[in-house]
């Protein structure tokens, strides 16, 4: 597995009887109010090109919970434990910034929501956390269910053919698709064909993550950017989009001009209940940067992350296929009940979703195991206490996700894709029951705003995906590994075959015969 070279790994780190006994704790205030922070030694090249977080899970279990980690010139307090995740997410949120983060993103999310500090971010928050109210993302199970009937198509095809899929393009592609639809009203219907704004969407989304991961930032040198054909093209990419925006909310602005507008709490507009939609009725400065920022965002925010979820899942449920079988049981039965779904084809309704428990802690299982991003940026803005070790103002502070999550200490078989470690009757596992050990959204003031909507997006997704298909890894296909950029992606795709499901005999009196051979694929005649 891909945690194994362990051993390699922490040599190219130094173990800690390497340590540089002159690197010492910066102290705050000059006084010391605790022990000296434990320091690990490393270099970036040691980093470069690897999913960067494994690493950073040997090093917590050779320094635990609070170490710093030296890069060169460079220095990052490393939170693997659940207290100071919570002290630095939720009790002390106000002392800690988001830091480099905000730096990378500036260039595509301006100060939308996630980048944004201070008091920008208070007045911002205010105004999305309604527009995501149970209304609107009810609403939204129907997008979710037509665009995954859209790729259950796609995939029927494929099916038909006898041709692989690679799965993590396509759920990319759905979320797409979603996201767009669910925040400005735009179908960028990347499912069906490749346009030149889907293309600048994803031309946007690698420079962002090529800035995430790269330790010389090119972009910033003066004459480079302006000739660099890569920078260009960049640019070339957010003027399109930025294009697209003005005119969406230039679209939507006479909608809402011409309604009769009666704002309140639960404010949908039937044939249009985006996001921007709401924004605008609810007052948005239509010229502002700042909407065009917040929208930006929240594309970005609720695409990448929702498809990794898939892919990551789909990879899972490729390599347990006990758990598959339970899913497809629990997809199967909710379906049949579902008196507007008797044949099968209807969309998931909210009342379905809901049933949807396993497949929800699929989900949660999911998120555990492959967090999306697998760590959260912060920086101190003030002198603070963590845990036990005092620090300055101005450190970067990774809190390793990752680490939270698969912490031997904490979680019983803490690299087992296990669902049912969370009891069905049970509440759903979330940061505060699970004490901030479990953070698949954040947790305090800045936890995701699309955490419902989000849940309920894999959900429908994945129930609708296992219930006509299977799904195996495609024979040849290369090992799936782990890269980074904001969030997991595999280094070469996930792979799969996909094949037709037989549909279970839902009218009873129709006799169906099943032809079932060794390798398990079936095939069905009714007579
Ligand atoms: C913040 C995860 C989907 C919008 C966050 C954070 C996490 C997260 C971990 C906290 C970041 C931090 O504290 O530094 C996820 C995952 C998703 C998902 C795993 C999918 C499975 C979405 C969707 C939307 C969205 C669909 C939009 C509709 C946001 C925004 C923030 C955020 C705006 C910033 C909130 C703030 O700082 O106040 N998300 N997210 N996310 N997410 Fe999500």
């Amino acid at each position: 597995g891909w945690l194994a070279p362990v051993a390699a790994r922490l040599a190219k780190l130094g173990p800690p009887g390497e340590l540089a006994a002159g690197l010492l704790t910066k102290v705050a205030g000059g006084e010391r109010r605790g022990p000296e922070l434990p320091q690990a030694v490393g270099s970036l090249a040691s980093v470069a090109g690897e999913a960067f977080f494994l690493p950073l899970y040997d090093l917590f279990l050779t320094y635990g919970g609070v170490f710093r980690l030296n890069f060169g010139p460079k220095s990052f307090l490393i939170v693997s434990d659940p207290d100071v995740a919570k002290h630095i997410l939720r009790d002390n949120s106000k002392a800690y910034s988001k830091g480099i983060l905000a730096e990378i993103l500036e260039f595509v999310m301006g100060t939308g929501l996630i980048p944004a500090d201070g008091e920008i971010w208070r007045v911002r928050r205010r105004a999305i956390v309604p527009a995501l109210h149970q209304k609107y993302v009810t609403a939204m199970i129907g997008l979710f269910g037509n665009a995954s009937d859209r790729l259950c198509q796609k995939l029927d095809k494929a099916a038909s053919d006898g041709e692989d899929v690679e799965m993590e393009s396509l759920f990319s592609r759905l979320t797409l698709d979603v996201i767009g639809k669910a925040v400005f009203n735009y179908d960028f219907d990347s499912l069906s064909y490749d346009n030149g704004i889907v293309e600048a969407v994803y031309v946007t989304l690698r420079e962002a993550e090529m800035r995430s991961t790269s330790p010389i930032p090119t972009w910033e040198i003066p004459i480079w950017k302006d000739i660099s054909p890569r920078q260009r093209k960049v640019n070339e990419a957010l003027a399109l989009i930025n294009n697209i925006l003005d005119e969406l909310i230039a679209t939507c602005k006479r909608m809402v001009d011409e309604e009769d507008l009666q704002f309140h709490e639960e404010y949908m507009n039937e044939k249009d209940p985006s996001i921007l939609h709401f924004l605008l009725a609810s007052g948005d400065d239509v010229s502002s940067k700042q909407l065009r920022d917040d929208l930006m965002t929240m594309l970005i925010a609720g695409h990448e992350t929702s498809a990794a979820v898939l892919t990551w899942t789909f990879y899972l449920l490729s390599k347990y296929p006990n758990v598959m079988s339970k899913l497809q049981a629990e997809v199967d039965l909710t379906f049949m009940l579902n008196a507007d779904a008797v044949l099968g084809d209807g969309l998931p309704t909210l009342d379905d979703v809901k049933k949807l428990k396993y497949t929800t802690r699929v989900i949660n299982e999911s998120l555990r195991l492959y967090p999306q991003p697998p760590v959260l940026i912060r920086r101190s803005l003030e002198d603070d206490m963590l845990g036990e070790y005092p620090i300055g103002k101005g450190e970067d502070i990774f809190i390793s996700i990752w680490n939270l999550h698969r912490c031997p200490k904490h979680w019983d078989d803490a690299d087992v894709f296990n669902p049912e470690r969370w009891p069905l009757d049970g509440p759903n596992p979330n940061e505060t029951n699970q004490k901030f050990s479990y953070l698949p959204f954040g947790g305090g003031p800045r936890k995701c705003v699309g955490d419902m909507f989000a849940t309920f997006e894999t959900v429908v997704a994945t129930a609708m995906l296992v219930k006509r298909f299977d799904f195996h890894m495609a024979p040849g296909a290369p090992p799936v590994e782990m890269t980074t950029g904001a969030t997991i992606h595999t280094t070469k795709g996930l792979n799969m075959t996909v094949t037709r499901r037989i549909k279970p005999p839902v009218i009873p009196n129709l006799e169906m015969k099943i032809v079932s051979d060794s390798e398990g694929s079936t095939s069905s005649t009714a007579s």
